[in-house]
């Protein structure tokens, strides 16, 4: 399938619908990379749990349980990254960051609506990202942000018709922490990164190729700059 292509500028966020693996080489180095990408798991059966999965057959149906290739994070060109992920990925994922960048940790947050369990796996409450630098882009914060476990429901995806929009509480504690004045999220999916990212005062690319979550991230990214523009 052709993935149709297109690029949308707002303020300092510049916004691509397109394929991130064909358009990501072509945009050069950004301070950090923030990114959501398809979770890899078995999202299958479910028998009396499944309904109360909200959005297991839209994550099929759009491929959000099929992993993604990790060379597209490159360390030359970005001197962090934060990668949200499932923690069946964490043991493929973490070596490949560990190899690639001077420090790796992983970090979670808790949700404390989790849906019911899938396939026996562990810590539907909680979910991990990893936050990987180079020498001299450590993490930045204070204290207390630092150490915040951060609790926040998962958004409903009738909100944004998006199976796994992340929640804003989430995504400001990262834009603290992960320092950096450009960010980019190849896997934009309805701009969240984006968001937190203009209220931290960074500029942004995001590329997602679905059309219609990427007129859902240009929108909320259009408010998001409008109500920045007001409080300047
Ligand atoms: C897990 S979702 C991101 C959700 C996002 N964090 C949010 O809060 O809305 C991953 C997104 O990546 C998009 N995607 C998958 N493969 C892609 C590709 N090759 N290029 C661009 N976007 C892609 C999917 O359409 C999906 O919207």
């Amino acid at each position: 399938m052709t993935i149709p292509s297109f690029t949308v500028c707002i303020g300092n966020a510049r916004l691509y619908l397109g394929d991130a693996y064909a358009i990501l080489p072509t945009l050069g180095r950004f301070d950090r990379l923030v990114m959501d990408p398809q979770y890899e798991f078995d999202n299958s059966g479910g028998g009396e749990y499944r309904a109360a999965r909200g959005a297991s057959d839209q994550i099929v149906e759009e491929g959000l349980d099929q992993g993604f290739d990790h060379t597209i994070i490159n360390s030359l060109l970005f001197d962090a990254v934060v990668v949200f992920c499932h923690n069946d990925q964490l043991p493929k994922l973490l070596p490949y960051l560990d190899g690639n960048y001077h420090r790796t940790v992983v970090a979670f947050w808790a949700k404390p609506n989790p849906p019911p369990h899938r396939n026996k796996h562990y810590l539907a409450d909680t979910e991990p990202y990893i936050h990987a630098w180079n020498r001299g882009h450590e993490p930045v914060g204070a204290h207390h942000d630092m150490h915040r476990f951060i609790t926040a429901g998962s958004q409903p995806s009738k909100l944004y018709g998006h199976p796994t929009v992340k929640p804003e509480v989430v995504m400001d504690k990262i834009m603290t922490n992960v320092g950096g004045q450009s960010v980019c999220d190849p896997f934009m999916g309805t701009g969240s990164t984006g968001v937190a990212a203009i209220k931290a005062g960074k500029t942004f690319v995001g590329i997602e190729k679905n059309e219609k979550h990427f007129h859902t991230a240009v929108a909320r990214i259009k408010e998001a700059h409008a109500r920045q523009q007001e409080a300047a």
